[in-house]
């Protein structure tokens, strides 16, 4: 395995970040692995040498959350774990979303509970909250690390002005910053280069993306995609604009430099992610342990200039997804 620094978190992480979506019960979505599919993974995952796993409250309604923290005991000084919040939790509880403090206070309290920690290493934002101030949301954040419940604080998709404006609110207001992106990005979503990238770039903020294969587009030809119960089933990869611009075109030219270099899709995708110099470590989305070797694998491969020019080389400007 190789590792990285996790831009000034200082904390080592292992290239390939484990997410922990697909893990909890199938109970909320068709394609997640339940408790007693979901440990061999993660252990293999540890026996890799992965050490960054990323789950957030929402996953599985908790469950996420708690298989995780039950896979992780007796190992939690080795591991570096992320967990995200924002989603409402309580349809009949509006307080159980959005970045209020109250909802940051519960919430945060509620996922330490079911990890089974005392301190998560990174807490990230799921979305922007149009209805908090940004600089209440900083003030519950930085609390939580003074009362030593969290250890650094993240963020996921909004838009470049939006992170550049909280940033700029954590030094004004002496509180500790957002030190993590995690956005969407892989080669058929590549909107984020035009601003938040050069942005995470310049302010030195280590780059998580979520979704590298596409939600599994990348991973096998256009025309198998709903060959999985998740390419079915996945309402979410629909709405992403991976089918637009030139999508197929790339899904194609993936295909076939992963023939020429006797390699998978995947790994073909995921190296050319491990190439960009502003990634820190992609999260990759596994429900099967063949696929996880595979991804671990995918950190030999090197892609030239050309190969790398060629794969980007269809992508058009698509809309704007995974915010909004
Ligand atoms: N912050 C956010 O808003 C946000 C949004 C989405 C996701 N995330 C994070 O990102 C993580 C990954 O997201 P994701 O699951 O959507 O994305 P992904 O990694 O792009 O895609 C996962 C899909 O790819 C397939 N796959 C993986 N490796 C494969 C291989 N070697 N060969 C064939 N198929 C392969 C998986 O199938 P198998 O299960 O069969 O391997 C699964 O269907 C999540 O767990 C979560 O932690 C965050």
């Amino acid at each position: 395995m190789e590792y990285t620094t996790l831009g000034r978190t200082g904390m080592e992480v292992s290239r390939l970040c484990l997410g922990c979506m697909s893990f909890g019960t199938s109970a909320w979505r068709d394609w997640v692995l339940d408790e007693d599919e979901s440990l061999p993974i993660i252990e293999r995952a540890i026996d890799l040498g992965i050490n960054f796993f990323d789950t957030a409250n929402m996953y599985s309604r908790g469950e996420s959350e708690r298989v995780l923290g039950t896979a992780l005991e007796g190992r939690r000084e080795e591991s570096v774990v992320a967990t995200k919040v924002y989603f409402q939790m309580d349809d009949d509880n509006p307080n159980s979303g959005g970045l209020s403090r109250k909802a940051i206070e519960q919430e945060l309290a509620a996922s330490l509970g079911r990890l089974g920690m005392e301190t998560v290493d990174l807490y990230q934002t799921h979305r922007w909250d149009y209805d908090t101030p940004i600089g209440e949301t900083l003030r519950a954040l930085d609390d939580a690390i003074r009362r030593g419940q969290v250890r650094h604080v993240g963020a996921s998709s909004m838009w470049a002005r939006q992170f550049a404006r909280a940033l700029q609110a954590s030094d004004r207001l002496g509180l500790d910053r957002f030190l993590t992106m995690q956005n969407h990005y892989n080669l058929l979503y590549r909107e984020e280069e035009r601003e938040m990238l050069p942005l995470c770039q310049q302010e030195d903020v280590a780059v998580i993306p979520w979704s590298p294969l596409a939600r599994g587009y990348l991973t096998r030809p256009h025309e198998e995609f709903d060959a999985t119960v998740r390419g079915e089933t996945d309402d979410h990869a629909r709405r992403h604009p991976y089918f637009e611009g030139n999508g197929r075109e790339v899904n194609e030219r993936v295909e076939e430099l992963a023939d020429e270099e006797d390699a998978t899709m995947a790994q073909v995708a995921l190296a050319w992610l491990l190439h960009k110099e502003w990634v820190d470590a992609p999260i990759v989305g596994t429900t099967c342990l063949e696929h996880l070797e595979e991804a671990v694998a995918a950190l030999d491969i090197s892609l030239s200039e050309s190969d790398i020019e060629w794969l980007e080389e269809p992508y058009e400007p698509v809309r704007v997804s995974g915010h909004d």
